[in-house]
Formats: C-alpha cells, structure tokens, sequence
C-alpha cells in the first residue's frame, strides 16, 4: 500500500511504536504521512495527535515531522530533534524520559497501555510473517510482537543480506525470568528474524531512503584533548593492573565527544586490540574495525554516516562476522553489563562537586535530550567515566558545578570525571577530596577559585556543600548570563 493508504488507518489518540534505534533502523515515510494526515485533520478542525514510542532517538522524518505538525500527544523514551525538543519544553509535547533498557519491559507490563500499531522498518519480509530488520534492533521485537497491527516499511536501501546480523531474544516477564547467556560481546542467544502472524501485518509500504544519520563535526581541539585523556587514563590502568591485559569490552555514548574518545584510543599503542559491548555503533568503531584495533561490536544500531554504512555493505564478508545487532534490553542490560566487565564511556550536560551527573537538563528546566542508556551502563559498569568539555556557550557556563541542576547518575555510579582539563578519579575518596580533585583537575581555570570559594563557604560538612548557595553560579546565569559574575556574598545575606 501507499503510505498514505497505511496512514488512513491511523486514528486520533491511538499509541504507535516505531522500530529503529536513533535515526538508524527508524521508518521515514509512513511517519511523514501520519505527519500530513494531522496537518489535514487540524485544518478541518478536528483533532489528531498520537502517542509515540520508538528506540531511542528518530531522523527528522518521525520527530521532526510529526513534531511540525503538531501531532505528537505524549512521546517517549528518547529523543534529540531540534522541533520535538522545542515542542516539549514549551509543554506542547508530554515527554517521559527512560532508561533504555526498560523500555521493552515497561511495555511488556503494559506500564505504557496497548500499542495499537507497530510500525517496523524492514529489508525483508516474508509470506511466513518473518521479519528482516535493518540497521537496528531497538525494541522493534516487543513492539512487533505486542501491538495490535503491524504496518512494515519494506526499505530497499538496506541488502537482505541482512539476515543474521540480528540477535533477537526476548526475556520472559518475571517471575520466570531466567539469566541472558550473554558470556561475550559475540554470545548470539537469539533468532536472526521478528516472526510474527502474518495476519497482523496490514500493510507493507515500499521505500529505498537511507537513515538520516548526520555526519560528525571535526573533532575540536577540545574534543580531541578530551578524547587523549580518556585514552591515557586507560592505558596507565592497563599498565598498572587494574584493567586485565586482555582489555575489556568498551560501550561509549553518542555524540562528537564520544567518536572523539573512540579515535583516541584507538591510536594509543598501549590499549590492546578490543571489544565493544555498546548501544550506539558509531563511525568512529566501524573505522576501527577497518584497522583490526576493535576485533568485535555489539550494539543495538549501526548509527553511522552514509559513505560509512556504504564501506560496511561493500565489504560485507569482513564486517558479517564481526557485528551483531540486539535488542535494547539486552545491550544495555544491567546483569550483561555487570557480568561482562564494561568500561563504559558517556557525556554529562553538568557534573556537581560530589560527582554527581546530570545528562539531560539545561538549568535544571529544559530537556536536551534524554538520559538514553548512560545511567543503565553507568550503574553497571566496571569503570563508568563521564566527560564533557568544562565550559560550555564560549565559557560563560562552567559544566562543574556546586550542586547539579538535575540528577541523572548519581556520585554512586561515577568512577571518574574527565574534561579536557584532566581526570578527576573519584574511587576510594570522600565528598571533600572528590570536590578538590574535581576543581584541580576537571574545572576550567577561570572558575577553580570560585568553586573553592564556595568549599569554603560551606564549611566542614561531610558533603561540602550549602544549600543557600548551591545553584547559586545557576542563578548567576539566569540573571546575567555569566556564571563567572557570581558573588557568593550574595546568597549568605
Ligand atoms: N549548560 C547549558 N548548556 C550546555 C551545557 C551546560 N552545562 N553543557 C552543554 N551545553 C550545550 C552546548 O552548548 C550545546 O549547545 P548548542 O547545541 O546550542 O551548541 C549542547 O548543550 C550540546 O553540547 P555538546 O558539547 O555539543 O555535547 P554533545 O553533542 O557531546 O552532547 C549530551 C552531550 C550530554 C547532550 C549528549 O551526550 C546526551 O544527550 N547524553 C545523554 C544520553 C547518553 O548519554 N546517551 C549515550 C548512552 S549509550
């Protein structure tokens, strides 16, 4: 059918679940008819918003379009389009933002009510109701097993030979929950295929669009400092024994920075050859895995620019053995990562003086993005290390901060804060010695005094912190746009 033909079907109100796991693997021209089909209601006066559950983030086909039209009436569980993000923080949007691993079985337990449309992207479908997906897992099994109806984007793009890079494997709901025999980042405890009732897929929309991943900026000077610190700390833990010399796999989060820490350690000659136990498969591994430094990837997408997806199909008998694709729950899952040793690798919006994370908020009010998977590794993790760069908008924002404006990770799942000012390993150290180590070591030079400043201020506390001036560099900014104006003086009056 047409997807217009497939968008008819779609009723005001109703909950659709996408496949795909950020742009990649997520449908683009069913979400666009849906998109025009609310332009129309709403130009007759009538109205139309649906409810969207998806992977992770989508491509501007799905959020963007659907959040132009007005079309989206509660969204979750991640998102990173510039349209939704502005829709929800003028509250337009009602978004809820999850830890990804949980999304599979949030909807399982029916925490998220029925699911009346599984909308799946697919490079193969059969008369047999078995399903080939593309270029990510995501929570496309839950949703296609659970959803009334299933609509399949039949996407040409992607090779069928796709067939087998996919482990698909479901847990069941407790209490007969078992383990996930995940022993390696290669375990496959899974089927190559979704197999479903082929009576439930209504309708198959033919396409041949790429994903709509963006390429990344040049790594900055900042970025790239970032990413040498990350790879010296590892290297000194190799050499002195804590990291075994066999290495352990590494999950690293999304974004500039995160490509940036990946190229770094991979032109370090004291890390081992590795492998990656991941949610996001950026470029930044597939280059690695040209050089033969990561021997292994495990993720959940292949989110990477176009001539990079181009080099993995044309060389497909190196990368087929080389790659799986999983659900979500089990990438992120907390008893893998726990079992398998992770080193896990993610940025922070802002970091507090204890070592406290915040991922997602700006000024404690407005979502960037979401907390995607940083807390399920981070809390799991056998090293989790947050990095950000320590300034941000030009240095008027310094990302170490007394108190964090909201809490994603707390100062018990953080191990060690990196900028490209230094490493701050907080293992082993009580509230007082993690804010010293985090000013002499993360913070920009331009607030350090500050920072102590306020140590000083609150005076001997087990967490040297006071709360009439704890958001007091966030209140600065609000007010004049610059953290470094702030006057302690001014909250202790
Ligand atoms: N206060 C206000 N704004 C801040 C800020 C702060 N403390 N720190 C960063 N920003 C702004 C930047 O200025 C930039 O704004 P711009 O887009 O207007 O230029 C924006 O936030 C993004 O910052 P950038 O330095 O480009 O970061 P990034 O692309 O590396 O993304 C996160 C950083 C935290 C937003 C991103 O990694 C994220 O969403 N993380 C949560 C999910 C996650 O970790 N997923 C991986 C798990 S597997």
């Amino acid at each position: 059918m047409t997807s217009e033909e497939a968008a008819a079907m779609i009723q005001h109100g109703q909950t659709l679940a996408f496949s795909g796991f950020t742009p990649a693997g997520t449908p683009k021209v069913v979400s666009r008819a849906v998109a025009t089909r609310a332009e129309a209601e709403h130009a007759a006066g009538r109205p139309f918003k649906i409810n969207v559950i998806t992977g992770a983030s989508t491509g501007p086909s799905l959020d963007g379009a659907l959040a132009k039209a007005k079309a989206i009436g509660w969204r979750t569980p991640y998102q990173s389009n510039e349209d939704l993000r502005k829709s929800i923080n003028s509250g337009e949007t009602r978004f809820f933002d999850m830890h990804l691993s949980r999304l599979p079985q949030d909807v399982r337990y029916g925490f998220l009510g029925p699911i009346h449309f599984a909308v799946i992207e697919a490079c193969d479908v059969t008369r047999y109701g078995e399903i080939v997906l593309t270029s990510a897992v995501g929570a496309s099994p839950t949703f296609a097993r659970l959803a009334d109806k299933i609509i399949i984007e039949l996407n040409q793009y992607h090779p069928k030979f796709l067939r087998g890079t996919h482990d698909i494997y479901e847990p069941n709901n407790p209490p007969k929950r078992g383990d996930i025999p995940v022993f390696s980042p290669c375990d496959r405890i899974g089927q190559p295929t979704i197999l479903v009732d082929p009576a439930r897929i209504v309708g198959v929309v033919e396409t041949n669009a790429p994903d709509e991943v963006r390429s990344f900026a040049e790594a900055s000077g900042v970025t790239e400092q970032i990413g040498q610190n990350v790879a010296s700390f590892l290297a000194n833990e190799t050499r002195r024994g804590v990291i075994p010399k066999e290495f352990l796999p590494i999950q690293s989060g999304v974004g500039d920075t995160a490509n940036a820490v990946l190229k770094a350690m991979g032109e370090n000659r004291e890390i081992p050859n590795f492998q990656v136990y991941t949610e996001v498969i950026q470029d930044a591994v597939i280059a690695l895995m040209h050089t033969g430094k990561v021997t292994f990837a495990s993720g959940c997408s292949l989110t990477v620019s176009e001539p990079t997806l181009q080099s993995i199909y044309s060389n497909w008998d190196y990368f087929r053995t080389r790659l799986v694709l999983r659900p979500q729950e089990i990438t992120n899952n907390p008893e893998v990562v726990r079992r398998l040793g992770i080193i896990s690798v993610n940025t922070a919006i802002e970091v507090d003086l204890s070592g406290n994370v915040n991922s997602t908020h700006v000024l404690g009010r407005n979502m960037m993005n979401g907390i995607g998977g940083s807390a399920d590794f981070a809390r799991n993790a056998f090293l989790s290390i947050f990095t950000c760069p320590s300034t941000a908008k030009g240095g008027k924002i310094s990302t170490i901060v007394p108190m964090v404006s909201h809490l994603d990770s707390s100062e018990h799942s953080v191990c060690v804060v990196i900028t490209e000012q230094g490493v701050a390993d907080l293992r082993g150290k009580s509230p007082a010695e993690r804010a010293e180590t985090i000013i002499a070591n993360c913070a920009h030079p331009d607030y350090r005094q500050l920072l102590r400043d306020y140590v000083a201020l609150a005076g001997a506390s087990h967490s040297p912190q006071t709360l009439c001036a704890a958001f007091g560099m966030h209140t600065q900014f609000a007010r004049t746009g610059d953290m470094r104006a702030v006057k302690w003086g001014d909250f202790t009056k």
